[in-house]
């Protein structure tokens, strides 16, 4: 049966357990907005999706809106409880035949778990999970014949009810009709006096509507985010689920438990990646990667046989095959190494094009240049791109040498085959195949004295 469903999801509370100025729904969970994650998963279904806003609601609003400019916005500009919360979007719900409740703060249910909870055809289905510990969270209280009769909520069960292992997760699946009756009958009448969305359950039951619970496969899915410690448990989930889907990838990950994927990661055959590192954005490998410890990789794309030394940071660039990078590089956007080039330690890059088979191996800054092939730039060379004011170029033809501790001053450019001789300062371009260099003239003074310390008797204990 095809039938038009509204994806509604609650987002106003506050999160008073976080003890933040930040929304809960901004809290960054792998790097996003906790609520970023819900909307990335529900966005297949291609269903409309509303987010009930209220606490800091303005600033929720303008920070996911201009990547999820479809969504639809509804304010509860006070916070009374779920119940209370879907009511504010009956105007809305009125226009669809069946409403997916969802809570923002559940980030890790998946898209098959929506899928299957999607299928079902009852009045009201909603998605329950059995936890090993279920504290904190409503209870699915169900009859001898294992039929669903209510949902209690931790704050109002009795002892018997705090057992009970199968909990809401807080995802349900309405047809409209039903909310649109019993939304108006719900009552704050519970510990914290609000009105519960979860008492919807039980009024279908005794007013004849089907109702079924379905559960997840994977509990964990289901842990909902009040505090810090609950954060940092979805955290540890992801960090898990993402780099086993890496090791499935076929990568070898030396400790599985300490890399961070806040994005996504492709890879080739036989990549190893060395504990501590961190993926952001779409990064893709080639085969034979290799990256070392510590390192951070942003939206970069790394060429098959290359290897990253430790401690090295890369942001928004592309490198080619067989390159080595690091260890302590800081490749920033827009750098480009050719096959077979190495960028060394200490050094860094900025809007750089290095051909193939070039070096830049110590202790270098070089950016907004473009660099030939087989060109080697010695220890300290340094781009002089700004002028205080603008940002000029350096072009460096295929097969240059540049001596140590060279400034070449931009713009400027050196011809094929030049060679800079080291400790120059060049303010002009080199026509190929000349030797440039400057010079200043050696001054020696014979038996240098150099100066003393004046001598004060305090000083004496302290060496
Ligand atoms: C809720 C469920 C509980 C379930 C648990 C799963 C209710 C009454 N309880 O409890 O059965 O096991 O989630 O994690 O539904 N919100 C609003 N407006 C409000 C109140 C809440 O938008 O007035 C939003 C919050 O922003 C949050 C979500 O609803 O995203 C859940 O609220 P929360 O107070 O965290 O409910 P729990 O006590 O966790
Ligand atoms: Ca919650």
């Amino acid at each position: 049966m095809s039938s038009s469903t509204l994806i509604l999801i609650l987002a106003a509370g506050q999160g008073k357990r976080m003890h933040s100025a930040q929304p809960k729904m901004l809290q960054p969970l792998a790097g996003q907005p906790l609520l970023t994650h819900l909307l990335n998963t529900l966005q297949p279904l291609g269903f409309p999706i509303a987010v009930v806003h209220g606490h800091q609601g303005a600033m929720l609003q303008s920070t996911l809106q201009p990547s999820y400019p479809q969504l639809l916005w509804i304010e509860q500009s006070e916070q009374r409880g779920t119940g209370h919360a879907v009511q504010q979007a009956i105007d809305l719900i009125k226009q669809y035949e069946r409403t997916l409740v969802l809570l923002g703060d559940t980030p890790l249910i998946q898209l098959d778990s929506f899928k299957a909870l999607l299928a079902q055809e009852h009045d009201l289905t909603l998605l329950s999970a059995h936890l090993p510990d279920a504290t904190g969270y409503g209870r699915v209280v169900r009859n001898a014949a294992g039929e669903v009769l209510e949902i209690v909520e931790e704050k109002d069960t009795n002892a018997s009810q705090r057992e009970i292992k199968e909990i809401n997760t807080g995802v349900m699946l309405f047809q409209s009709a039903l909310l649109l009756q019993g939304l108006p009958e719900l009552k704050p009448n519970n510990a914290q006096a609000e009105y519960y969305l979860t008492d919807l359950i039980a009024y279908a039951c005794q007013n004849s509507y089907s109702v079924e619970a379905i559960a997840v496969a994977d509990y964990r899915e289901a842990q909902g985010i009040n505090d810090r410690v609950q954060l940092a448990a979805a955290e540890q989930y992801l960090r898990e689920s993402r780099s086993k889907a890496l090791l499935r990838q076929g990568a070898t990950l030396i400790d599985p438990s300490r890399i961070d994927i806040h994005g996504t990661v492709q890879v080739g055959r036989d990549c190893v990646i060395e504990p501590n590192v961190m993926f952001k954005g779409d990064c893709i490998l080639g085969d034979n990667v290799t990256i070392e410890t510590g390192s951070v990789i942003i939206n970069s794309h790394i060429g098959s046989g290359s290897t990253i030394f430790s401690h090295s940071r890369i942001e928004h660039s592309q490198i080619g095959e067989q390159v080595q990078v690091g260890p302590f590089a800081r490749l920033r956007p827009k750098t480009e190494l050719g096959n077979g080039s190495k960028i060394g330690n200490f050094v860094e890059t900025k809007a750089l094009s290095l051909g193939e088979g070039s070096k830049i191996n110590h202790l270098s800054y070089v950016g907004d240049a473009k660099v030939g092939a087989r060109v080697n730039i010695g220890a300290g060379t340094i781009t002089c791109n700004y002028d205080g004011a603008n940002k000029h170029s350096t072009l460096i033809g295929d097969d240059v040498f540049v001596g140590s501790n060279t400034a070449l001053i931009a713009p400027i450019e050196l011809g094929s085959g030049v060679t800079i001789g080291a400790g120059s300062t060049l303010r002009q371009s080199i026509e190929s195949d000349t030797l440039a260099l400057t010079q200043s003239a050696l001054v020696t003074k014979a038996n240098w004295q150099r100066p003393q310390k004046s001598f004060k008797p305090s000083d004496s204990e302290q060496h």
